[in-house]
């Protein structure tokens, strides 16, 4: 990773979130990717973390001075799709 990151720079470009989201993210108060996450979405897109999650760990490393086992990992979960309540009701509406 480059020494002179921009805040500008997109990091997780499913969710749009750029250098500048994780360090706002950070400045609030996260201290690990699960807490980078959970304030900005990097890591939530189609591709669940796999491009960015090593990224947001480095930025955080970088930020805060501590080691990647301190920044860990977020924890995977399943990809979630907008369910309409005719699917869930079986009135056929939905099609
Ligand atoms: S690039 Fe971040 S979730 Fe896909």
């Amino acid at each position: 990773m480059k020494d002179n990151l921009r805040d500008d720079e997109l990091v997780c470009r499913c969710e749009e979130v750029t250098v500048g989201d994780i360090r706002k993210a950070i400045q609030a108060g996260a201290r690990d990717v699960t807490e980078v996450k959970l304030r900005t979405r990097a890591g939530m897109g189609l591709c669940q973390g796999r491009t960015c999650e090593l990224l947001v760990q480095q930025i955080i490393c970088r930020e805060l001075g501590i080691s990647a086992d301190k920044a860990g990992f977020s924890t995977p979960r399943t990809p979630q799709r907008p369910v309409t309540f005719g699917t869930l009701g079986g009135d056929g509406f939905d099609k």
